[in-house]
């Protein structure tokens, strides 16, 4: 019988029996390439001929202590973390090319080294006199981390067996090459293999193991997503290379709240925390203008304010643009259907951009309320006023549900020097921060509220 191929993605790592120009499984184009299967030799015979050995049982109630963790005394990445890094967890960090990931896990290993913890540095891209010179410039050559530059796994695992470090940081996961594997380095295959190698060791040795992943756009090497599902632990670095901000966002954390990120500043000397994030994200803000709204919102545990711009101009196509940076494409045709049809206020014939300031991503449904207030303020070209904040989310019925955390964000706001808040009626506000509060049940009500009669 003829083998049947196999071809995989390099985006998610789906497998199928054909080529496609296109991945059924995560909808990107161009990712699909012939590979040789994982298991190369001859299909092995089913599990129950042979006995295995029992597994110990135990009950759900059995005591367990906390993780030990390890804090590298960067309160930003600790926090992404869920606290700190856990003994023997594999963790991702996923990222785009050039936005900072080999300088954010340099300046990690020199905190975790200097905290006492024993560090081995692996690079698979770079000559260690390369890293030499950017931890020199960084200001930590003096951190006791080891340093090795390679990429054949089977020697990195021989050298980490004796070496017998707490934590491995493999920078990246690319790059690396199981010589028992016949495909290229960045295949599915490969990357899936040595991580799985990576995972395996990190649990077998109590050891923590970061790796690094790049983001793909192309299908010639595989991205993280392939290896996701293996780690404990996902973070992706995100931000614009144009701008300096960067954010750590935990996507996936078996030992942590999901969400958390942690905000740093890309300067001449590396990574720098940004501990107030709100006030950072808000310093570009100039006068009040038609179409900015700032939206108080939470990311993980923690308050982040952020500035909703949008702008709406008269279209010469006959199918208007809807371009959003920052947010979901989706969600701002739901929020311009339910102006629409509950409200009244077409949209049609117009552009409309939606951008959030600062390069910063927003996911939460509870900024619905904000986007909406930001067209609007665009369409009818009325500012809001300056101090104000919005939140709220908004269902397809035009009423609008109240957020969690509302007290924090209002919190927030109050300590950034706002002194008026718009959000959903109901929700717990607590003191409401000492912030005047609008508080509309529906979209009309909002718009006849802060509009006038709209
Ligand atoms: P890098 O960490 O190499 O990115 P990645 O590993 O994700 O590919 O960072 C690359 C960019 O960071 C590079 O364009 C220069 C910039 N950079 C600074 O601005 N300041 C610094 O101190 C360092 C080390 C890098
Ligand atoms: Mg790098």
């Amino acid at each position: 019988m003829a083998k049947q191929k196999t071809f995989l993605c390099s985006a998610c790592g789906a497998s199928s029996t054909k080529w496609s120009g296109r991945c059924e499984a995560c909808g990107e184009w161009n990712t699909i390439s012939e590979e040789k299967p994982l298991s190369s030799g001859p299909a092995s015979k089913s599990l129950g001929a042979r006995r295995g050995h029992a597994v110990p049982l135990t009950d759900l109630s059995a005591e367990e202590a906390p993780p030990p963790r390890a804090t590298a005394g960067m309160d930003e990445l600790d926090r992404v973390l869920g606290g700190g890094l856990v003994s023997g967890s594999a963790i991702l960090v996923g990222g785009d090319p050039g936005i900072g990931k080999s300088t954010l896990l340099l300046q990690a290993a020199a905190a975790f080294a200097r905290q006492g913890l024993k560090t081995v540095y692996v690079s698979g891209e770079e000559a260690s006199a390369q890293i030499r010179m950017r931890a020199r410039r960084l200001g930590l050559a003096d951190a006791p981390v080891r340093l090795a530059a390679e990429t054949n796994l089977r020697d990195i695992l021989t050298t980490l067996e004796a070496e017998k470090p707490q934590l491995v940081i493999i920078d990246s996961i690319q790059t690396m090459w199981a010589d028992n594997v016949d495909s290229a380095p960045g295949s599915v295959t490969q990357v899936r293999a040595t991580a799985h190698e990576l995972t395996t060791f990190a649990k077998r040795n109590n050891v923590s193991v970061i790796m690094v992943g790049h983001v793909t756009k192309d299908g010639q090497i595989a991205g993280p997503r392939v290896v996701e599902h293996m780690v404990d632990t996902v973070l992706y670095f995100e931000g614009e290379r144009g701008h300096q901000f960067r954010i750590l966002r935990a996507v996936k954390n078996r030992f942590g709240p999901a969400d958390e990120i942690g905000v740093f500043e890309m300067t001449g000397a590396g990574l720098a925390e940004v501990t107030n994030p709100s006030a950072l994200f808000l310093s570009e803000r100039g006068q009040p203008s038609a179409g900015s709204v700032v939206f108080a919102g939470i990311e993980g545990t923690r308050p982040v304010l952020v500035e909703f711009q949008a702008l709406v101009a008269p279209s010469p196509l006959s199918q208007p643009r809807r371009t959003v940076v920052g947010w979901d494409g989706g969600r701002l045709a739901m929020i311009l259907a339910v102006l629409e049809a509950r409200c009244g206020i077409p949209f049609a014939g117009l552009d409309v951009y939606l951008n959030v300031a600062g390069g910063m991503k927003i996911g939460e449904p509870a900024a619905d309320l904000a986007v909406a207030a930001a067209l609007l303020s665009a369409r009818e070209d009325a500012p809001l006023p300056a101090d104000t904040v919005v939140f709220g989310e908004i269902s397809l019925s035009g009423a609008l549900r109240p957020t969690p955390q509302t007290e924090n964000r209002l919190k927030e706001a109050r300590k950034l020097g706002f002194t008026a808040a718009i959000a959903p009626a109901g929700g717990k506000t607590g003191s409401g921060g000492g912030l005047s509060l609008t508080r509309p049940t529906d979209l009309i009500g909002f718009v006849g509220e802060v509009f006038g009669a709209g």
